[in-house]
């Protein structure tokens, strides 16, 4: 019974697994930062999300560690997921990880930031050379504004620069270097990408260098870093979203280049890649520049968009607490009509089964006893039939002296043993017995109805004598025949 109710339910489990939509890829996504730029990236994915229950993400986070970027990336490889996103660390240091996963049969998409080489499926990321280029044109307008005169001879340039080996840090730098006017002078710090790096690299520079004319950072972070330590000089950062933009309406920084994001192209890719449809192999995306004039309604708009995401994130949140909750439920109903039915087809064999029983004891107990009893009743019908003709032969022969056990066979057709057998079944005596019995009861009732002697009597039903009647009467009625 517990083990019918065990498989019950396991079989109900089974079938609310199989009935819920379980999303059918799984994701990974493996991201060098934690930083605004990567939240916005990871809203953007989750909104589009929303729109491909059939993926789910697991995303991972490198904290700049390349070591730990690869490990991450080899365990999804380990995991087998579907499809794999990797904005990675530094390309060269990244690239054997991307490259495994690639070869082990992955889709990969590269986000935002490149691995050297080919080995992957998709890429979707920001100009880099083109936002260097925006940088270096930048600083030809800061050097017009200098000199009366183009003259750059003198114009110096701090470039705050990214991680060294990250394809953004090298094409925006030579972007920026490629395209700066003759003459002007470019003195390079290392940020890393991150905003109190950048502070402390422009701090100790500053200890052995004269201000110099404007800073260029590799994206708002260390700008903002850069403009705490050097405040007063012009700066441009880039990425242009909240932190950049919020600081350039403060006047902290003076402008920045767009760097998009795009998560949500980079999860309508992965879509289009994994149900095998065309996609865009290589996306570059495009970059401009923002100043004061334009960050203000671009803040607004960012933070509008923010919001809207994080409404989003809630109402997905919420949706999927109650999509379990309804999963749940269903699961509990299946569970409880499978135990119901389970409990009616117990029943069900409970009662067949004793049904079953019911018949078989009827078969082989009851239904022999009736019939011995039907045999009984025929039997003591023939009994009593017999009873009948036997009486009726004795009676009619009482005063024949020629009445014996052979005589009464031959009138009731029977031979001697089976006479024997019959007469003492329905009598319980033995035939001469039985006649001689028949005798004394017609003897005394003539005794009684008669004005007949006892040696007349005797004589008429056939004893031998007088003295062996009054015996035989004696024995049978307890008193002499005389005595009536
Ligand atoms: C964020 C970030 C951005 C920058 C980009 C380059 O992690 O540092 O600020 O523009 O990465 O990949």
């Amino acid at each position: 019974m517990r083990n019918i109710i065990v498989r019950c339910i396991f079989f109900a489990l089974l079938l609310a697994g199989c009935t819920g939509s379980q999303p059918q890829y799984k994701i990974g996504v493996s991201q060098c930062l934690d930083d605004a730029w990567r939240q916005k990236m990871n809203y953007e994915m989750e909104r589009e999300l929303l729109l491909h229950p059939e993926m789910a993400l697991s995303r991972r986070i490198a904290y700049g560690s390349n070591e730990l970027q690869c490990a991450q990336i080899d365990s999804f490889i380990a995991e087998r997921v579907d499809l794999l996103i990797v904005s990675p660390n530094e390309a060269e240091q990244v690239k054997p990880a991307v490259t495994r996963a690639y070869r082990a049969g992955i889709p990969v998409i590269v986000a935002d930031r490149r691995v050297t080489g080919d080995e992957w499926t998709a890429f979707i990321g920001g100009d880099n050379y083109k936002v260097g280029q925006l940088m270096a044109e930048w600083v030809r307008e800061q050097c017009t504004k200098h000199n009366s005169q183009f003259k750059s001879s003198n114009f110096t340039v701090l470039e705050v620069a990214g991680l060294p080996g990250s394809t953004p840090a090298t094409l925006r730098h030579k972007g920026l270097m490629d395209d700066l006017p003759e003459g002007v002078v470019v003195h390079s710090v290392m940020g890393r990408w991150y905003k109190e790096n950048a502070r402390e690299a422009v701090s100790a520079y500053l200890r052995d260098h004269a201000i110099p004319d404007v800073i260029v950072a590799h994206n708002d972070l260390m700008a903002i870093g850069a403009a705490e330590a050097a405040g007063g000089v012009p700066i441009m950062g880039v990425d242009g979203i909240q932190p950049g933009l919020r600081a350039i309406v403060e006047g902290k920084i003076t402008c920045s280049a767009t760097y998009s994001s795009r998560g949500d192209m980079v999860i309508a890719t992965a879509a289009q890649i994994l149900h095998g449809e065309p996609f865009v192999r290589d996306t570059v995306l495009e970059t401009t520049l923002v100043d004061a004039s334009i960050a203000y309604p671009m803040l607004r708009q960012d933070e509008a968009i923010t919001r809207d995401l994080e409404t989003l994130h809630l109402f997905q949140t919420q949706t999927e607490s109650k999509w379990r909750q309804l999963r749940y439920d269903k699961t509990l109903l299946i569970i409880w009509l499978i135990v119901l039915i389970a409990l009616f087809l117990l029943a069900a064999g409970y009662i067949i089964a004793n049904q079953v029983k019911l018949q078989q004891e009827i078969k082989q107990e009851i239904l022999p006893q009736l019939e011995d009893v039907q045999e009984a009743i025929q039997l003591s019908h023939r009994d009593e039939a017999f009873a009948g003709r036997l009486k009726q032969a004795v009676d009619e022969h009482l005063n024949d002296p020629n009445l014996s056990v052979e005589y009464l066979g031959s009138m009731l057709q029977l031979s001697r043993t089976q006479l024997f057998r019959r007469v003492k079944t329905v009598t319980g005596k033995g035939p001469l017995d039985y006649i001689r019995e028949r005798r004394l009861i017609r003897a005394d009732q003539l005794l009684h109805t008669t004005d007949m002697t006892v040696q007349q009597v005797a004589l008429e039903l056939c004893f031998s004598s007088a003295g062996y009647f009054t015996k035989c009467y004696k024995e049978y009625f307890g008193h002499l025949p005389s005595e009536r």
